[in-house]
C-alpha cells in the first residue's frame, strides 16, 4: 500500500536510504569495510578480459554507470548495449566470458533474448534481478538480487539505485580480485558505499525545493539534461524519467556532445539540467553551462557546495547536495532527479503510477 504517500512512485522514492542499506548490507561487510561476493561464483574476475552487460530501459542506464566503474576500478573493459539491439547484433564473444543482464522484474522479453544468446555462447551469466523467483533469474548462472522490495509504479526508482548499489559492489570486488585497488582503496570505496543510505535521506530532504523547480519545468515544452562521466548516464535517466510520467520531451546528453548539435536548441524557452558533483572534470562542465547561458537558456544545477561556488552566475536555479565521495554520487544524485519528474508529472497532472502506453513489465518484443 501507499501509506502516507499520493502515489507508489513517491513511496518507492522515499524508501531508497532503506532498500539500499538493506542491499548494501547483502554485498559488504560494513565493519570490515570490504565487499562480500558468494564464495562459490562460476566465474573468476582474474580470468575476465572484459564484460558484457545488456539491458533494456532504465536498467539498461544502471549498467552504463556500472561501465565506468568496472573500467575505472578493475581496468575490465565493458561492452554494453540495449538489449533490443544486442540481441540481434550477433556480437562475437569468447567462450568463458561474463556477460551480465541487468532486469528489475526479471521478465523482460528483450533481455531475456540477450542472455539466452548468451548462454548459448557459452558465456557465463550473471543477473542482477529484483524479482529472485523471475524467468531470468531461474535461467542464469548466478544471481546477484536487489532487495528493493516489490516496485510497483511504473517509472523504475528505488530499483534503479538498488542496481547502482550492487553494480557498485561487485565493480570494487573486481578490482580488489585483480589487484587493480588496494585493500586500502576498498576500504575507502566502502566506506563511501556505506555512507550512501544517510545520504540518500539527506538527498530526499531537498523535496520542497525541487517540489518549486517543478512549474518551471512543467511549463516547457522540452528539456535537455547534462552530465560528464558517470553524470552522464544519468543525464540519460532523468530525461527517461520526465518523459514517461510528464510526457514532456526531454533529451539527455553528455556535456560535451552539446556544441556537436544540441545547442542549436538552446532558447529562453529551454530548462537545461545539468548534473554536475564538483570533481576533476567538473571545469568542463561550467563552460558548457556558460555556452548554455549565454545563449538565454535556463539552467537548473545539480551540484554541491563547491561545485555551486565555482559555478558562478551561470545557474538559473542551484539545488546543492551533500558532499559525498565521487564513487557515490551517481546513486546520491539519482534521487533529486527522480523528485523533479515526479513533481513535474504530479503539477501536471498525469497518471504518475500508470503512464499512458507504458506497461510495468516488457513481455512482449
Ligand atoms: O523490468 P526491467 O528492469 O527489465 O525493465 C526495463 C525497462 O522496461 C524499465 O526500466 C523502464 O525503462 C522503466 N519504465 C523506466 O522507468
Amino acid at each position: 500500500e501507499k501509506g502516507n504517500h499520493r502515489h507508489f512512485m513517491a513511496k518507492e522514492i522515499h524508501e531508497q536510504p532503506e532498500v539500499i542499506g538493506h542491499t548494501l548490507a547483502r554485498y559488504v561487510d560494513f565493519a570490515a569495510e570490504t565487499t562480500r561476493l558468494p564464495a562459490d561464483l562460476p566465474f573468476d574476475w582474474r580470468d575476465l578480459k572484459r564484460v558484457v552487460i545488456s539491458a533494456c530501459g532504465t536498467a539498461y542506464l544502471s549498467g552504463l554507470v556500472a561501465k565506468y566503474w568496472f573500467e575505472r576500478f578493475a581496468r575490465l573493459p565493458v561492452d554494453i548495449d540495449i538489449a533490443s539491439e544486442f540481441r540481434y547484433r550477433e556480437m562475437p564473444l569468447d567462450a568463458d566470458g561474463l556477460s551480465i543482464v541487468i532486469s528489475q522484474s526479471g521478465e523482460t522479453a528483450d533481455t531475456l533474448a540477450a542472455l539466452r544468446y548468451c548462454k548459448a555462447q557459452g558465456q557465463t551469466v550473471a543477473a542482477i534481478v529484483n524479482v529472485p523467483e523471475s524467468t531470468i533469474a531461474r535461467e542464469s548462472d548466478v544471481i546477484f538480487p536487489t532487495l528493493a522490495g516489490p516496485e510497483i509504479g511504473v517509472a523504475s526508482t528505488k530499483a534503479f539505485t538498488c542496481q547502482l548499489t550492487v553494480l557498485a559492489a561487485l565493480a570494487i570486488a573486481a578490482g580488489r580480485a585483480r589487484g587493480t585497488l588496494s585493500a586500502e582503496d576498498e576500504r575507502a570505496l566502502v566506506h563511501g558505499l556505506s555512507e550512501v543510505p544517510r545520504l540518500a535521506a539527506e538527498a530526499l530532504r531537498l523535496e520542497p525545493q525541487i517540489e518549486g523547480l517543478a512549474k518551471i519545468l512543467a511549463k516547457a515544452p522540452d528539456a535537455l539534461y547534462l552530465g560528464r562521466g558517470t553524470s552522464y548516464p544519468l543525464a540519460l535517466e532523468g530525461a527517461l524519467k520526465l518523459k514517461e510520467i510528464s510526457y514532456i520531451h526531454a533529451e539527455g546528453y553528455a556535456a560535451g556532445e552539446l556544441k556537436h548539435g544540441p545547442i542549436a536548441l538552446i532558447d529562453e524557452t529551454m530548462p537545461v539540467i545539468v548534473i554536475a558533483p564538483y570533481d576533476r572534470i567538473f571545469e568542463k562542465t561550467v563552460s558548457n553551462m556558460q555556452e548554455v547561458a549565454a545563449r538565454g537558456g535556463r539552467i537548473i544545477l545539480f551540484t554541491d557546495a563547491r561545485g555551486a561556488d565555482e559555478a558562478g552566475e551561470a545557474a538559473e536555479v542551484t539545488i546543492v547536495l551533500p558532499d559525498m565521495p565521487a564513487a557515490v554520487t551517481p546513486i546520491v544524485y539519482a534521487i533529486p532527479i527522480q523528485l523533479l519528474a515526479y513533481h513535474t508529472a504530479v503539477f501536471i497532472g498525469t497518471d504518475v503510477d500508470q503512464p499512458r502506453n507504458l506497461a510495468k513489465s516488457v513481455t512482449v518484443e
